[in-house]
């Protein structure tokens, strides 16, 4: 049975909502009271269903954003607001829910679709357990099957030639300074004042694919190509979500502990490191 644009945009935000709902019950426990909020469409849903357990549950709670946009969703639920700048040395968010633009087998995370990926990063390895929450187009085997938009990362403007170059040698197909229109012209612009190239490569390999940092295709590891990346003058970040969750490291850790999906059936899929 087809259906049309119109059912399949219902089904996706049903999904999304089902998927933040579960994630709250599972991982928004009681006696916490610092919190990181994640930014894009799926976050709304996570507010939504924190704002709903009323302020006699939250009211003791701090929400940490990743972004305008996210500062926006805690204000106006009504929610306590704070900064990861505020947060004490040595302390850590209880837990921090975000979305994804793509999951791979590993839960290795492409975020940064909505430009955030910058602050995303920074409160997630902020957290004692980062928690992701997704529809179920996001669920794919190997990273840049199904988000073929590219790596998004974060760049200063002046360097963003270079770092084309660099993308290119690197095997990057057509690697591209994401634009602003229809709401800004010229190149989008973060919440830091940076812009964002998109960085399409062939799809990312696990450990299990291969011995080595590239595959017989010439196509990268996660991490080999994550760590290639970084490490060009003039990127801030990159928007693989990659190494360690917070179930192996005690702080730092970029994958999450857990991956909600809704389904297109009404059921949420939970994956987790082990499963
Ligand atoms: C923003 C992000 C978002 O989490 C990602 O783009 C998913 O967004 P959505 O929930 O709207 O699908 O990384 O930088």
């Amino acid at each position: 049975m087809s259906t049309t644009a119109e059912e399949q945009a219902k089904l996706v935000e049903t999904s999304k909502r089902l998927a933040a709902y579960q994630a709250v019950k599972d991982h928004l426990l009681p006696e916490y009271t610092r919190i990181g909020i994640g930014s894009g469409s799926t976050v709304v849903y996570v507010v939504e269903a924190i704002a709903a357990l009323g302020p006699a549950a939250t009211s003791k709670m701090a929400f940490y954003p990743t972004g305008s946009q996210s500062e926006e969703l805690i204000e106006a639920a009504g929610l306590t607001l704070q900064y990861i700048s505020k947060l004490p040395a040595g302390q850590q968010l209880d837990v921090a829910f975000d979305g994804a633009d793509e999951v791979d087998d590993d839960m290795n995370l492409i975020k940064g679709g909505g430009a955030c990926l910058w602050q995303e990063k920074i409160v997630a390895a902020s957290a004692k357990q980062f928690v992701c929450v997704a529809d179920f187009r996001k669920l794919s085997p190997r990273l840049g099957t199904a988000w073929k938009k590219g790596i998004p990362i974060e760049v200063l403007p002046m360097a963003a030639p270079r770092v084309l170059d660099e993308l290119q040698r690197m095997g990057s197909q057509n690697p591209r300074i994401r634009p602003g229109l229809p709401g800004k012209a010229g190149a989008i612009v973060t919440d830091n004042g940076l812009w964002i190239i998109d960085a399409p490569f062939a799809p990312l390999l696990l450990p299990k694919d291969t011995e080595t940092d590239r595959g017989t295709d010439g196509a990268w590891t996660v991490d080999a190509l994550a760590d290639g990346l970084i490490k060009i003058p003039g990127v801030a970040e990159i928007g693989l979500f990659y190494g360690k969750n917070g179930l192996q490291v005690a702080s730092g850790a970029q994958k999450p502990v857990a991956a909600y999906f809704g389904m297109a059936d009404g059921s949420v899929e939970v994956k987790t490191p082990s499963s």
